[in-house]
């Protein structure tokens, strides 16, 4: 008998392996269920066979959490016996193998099984075996949950632990979840959870712990749900002290201001709750405390050459300090006129004075090269030269072409667009003590004629 109904499934799992069409006798749709407490669960059985072609014969026993086993009813097509402790809870009509429970608690919990045999009519003597298990788990909804802090004041760095809980009034296998600005939270050296994660230990307490802290809640009947949001203020600092100022040049510790100058320095430092700012000006190996606030005003003209000056930051919570020195210079490192006119006035004539040099460096070599080459057309085109050209910064100076060999200079003053002149071999009528830029060509005579001609070509 039961060789014959293991064929039976044999031959079924090998055509479901051919074909790939299920040929189970029995299905149910669902075999895990999540259940509120309080309410009642069909387990529905679909049988894939026509009942009245085949005799039944089955058991729906439960498997508590804890491994017992209970049977609860055995039934064929005809009868039912229905355990008398489960009798007020248990739906089941025969012929229907469906199982209906009610009223589900704690002790509803656990794997539901269904045993079948099968014996078809026109198969007498093959009993074919179904199993099915239905897990089923019974909760109660989670409400929405509460977030406390310990300590509930604000705390210091370093100095503090702080332990967040969540609570939920109601709710059964509660899943907790911890963000801070909506980051989720997870384990790390500080940050501790408890077993079930309802509460969250950090230890020690920093900067950044600092933020909005929020728990979440879940559970198998439960969407989740946040709890409201709660702040966490954390005093720090102060850190990346800084000195800054829109006036002067900074080199390193040294601010660069012109004579004459007002300054304005701004000292900055990372710091919960604010900073307050102390100015101490150090003169002689003498302090000196100037003036508080983050702001720092000098006049340079009651300034020594050079002078210290020490900014001081100081949290009056966390009782730390944190300091900058730098040395203020006075000195004249440009124009009266400011920093941009200065800056401008350096970069104009230079860049002036580099493409003039370059024009006329390429104006002699193209000259050059013609004059070497025809020398009766450049003769021409220097006598015919109208008075414009002469006022390119390309001068030859002499009428006679012939004698424009030899040693040409170039030079340029600084300051003033106009002021970009050559001369040749007379240098006389400039200031001598003026910045110049000079630039020397020397004009070669002697050319061959043929070879210049074959470079032209
Ligand atoms: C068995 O009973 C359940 C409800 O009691 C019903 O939904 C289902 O259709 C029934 N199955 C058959 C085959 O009658
Ligand atoms: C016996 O009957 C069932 C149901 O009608 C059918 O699925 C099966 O193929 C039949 N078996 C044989 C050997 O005829
Ligand atoms: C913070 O927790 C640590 C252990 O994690 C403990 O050693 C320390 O004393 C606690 N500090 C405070 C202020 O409670
Ligand atoms: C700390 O400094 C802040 C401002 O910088 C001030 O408002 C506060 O009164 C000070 N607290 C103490 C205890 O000195
Ligand atoms: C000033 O500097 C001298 C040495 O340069 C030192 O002996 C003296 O103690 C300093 N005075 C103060 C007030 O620091």
């Amino acid at each position: 008998m039961e060789a014959a109904g293991r064929t039976a499934l044999c031959v079924c799992s090998v055509l479901f392996v051919v074909t790939g069409v299920s040929c189970e006798l029995i299905h149910i749709p669902s075999l895990v269920h999540h259940v509120i407490r309080g309410e009642s669960l069909l387990l529905p059985v679909e049988t894939r066979f026509p009942l009245d072609k085949a005799e039944i014969q089955g058991t729906w026993s439960y498997t508590k959490p804890s491994g017992t086993r209970i049977t609860l009813v055995t039934f064929t097509k005809e009868t039912a016996i229905i355990n008398m402790g489960y009798r007020n809870w248990l739906n089941f009509k025969e012929p229907n193998i469906s199982l209906g429970i009610e009223n589900l608690n704690k002790d509803s919990e656990g794997d539901y099984h269904l045993s079948l045999n099968i014996e078809f009519h026109n198969q007498t003597g093959q009993v074919i075996k179904e199993e099915k298990t239905v897990a089923v788990t019974v909760d109660v909804p989670v409400s929405v949950p509460e977030i406390q802090k310990s300590p509930s004041h604000s705390v210091i760095e370093d100095k503090a632990n702080v332990t967040w809980t969540c609570s939920v009034n109601t709710g059964t296998r509660v899943e907790f979840r911890w963000f801070r600005d909506n980051a989720e939270l997870v384990s790390s050296e500080r940050y501790h959870f408890t077993q079930d994660r309802s509460a969250l230990l950090i230890s020690p307490v920093k900067k950044e712990d600092k933020g909005t802290y929020r728990c979440k809640v879940k559970n198998p009947v439960s969407k989740p749900l946040e709890s409201k949001d709660v702040e966490l203020n954390v005093y720090y600092g102060p850190y990346n002290l800084e000195v800054n100022t829109d006036q002067g040049l900074r080199t390193g510790g040294v601010f660069t201001i012109n004579p004459g100058e007002l300054v304005f320095f701004e000292c900055q430092a990372d710091s919960n709750p604010p900073n307050s700012y102390v100015w101490i000006s150090k003169r002689h190996n003498e302090t000196q405390i100037i003036t508080e606030g983050p702001r720092l005003e000098v006049l340079s003209y009651r300034l020594a050459q050079a002078e210290d000056y020490l900014c001081r930051a100081f949290n009056n919570v966390t009782k730390k300090q944190d300091e900058a020195q730098f040395t203020l210079v006075v000195a004249r490192f440009g124009t009266d006129r400011g920093k941009q006119i200065q800056e401008a006035g350096s970069v104009l004539p230079l860049a002036a004075i580099s493409v003039c040099c370059l024009f006329i460096i390429a104006c002699m070599l193209l000259f050059f090269v013609r004059r070497t080459c025809h020398p009766k057309r450049v003769l021409m085109s220097i006598y015919n030269r109208p008075f414009s050209q002469q006022d390119r910064p390309h001068r030859s100076g002499h009428e006679d072409a012939t004698e424009d060999f030899g040693i040409y200079e170039f030079v340029s003053l600084p300051g003033k667009m106009d002021s970009t002149q050559a001369s040749c071999r007379s240098l006389s009528h400039f200031e001598s003590g003026q910045d110049s830029h000079t630039t020397i060509y020397d004009v070669i005579r002697h050319v061959p004629e043929n070879q210049c001609q074959s470079l032209l070509m």
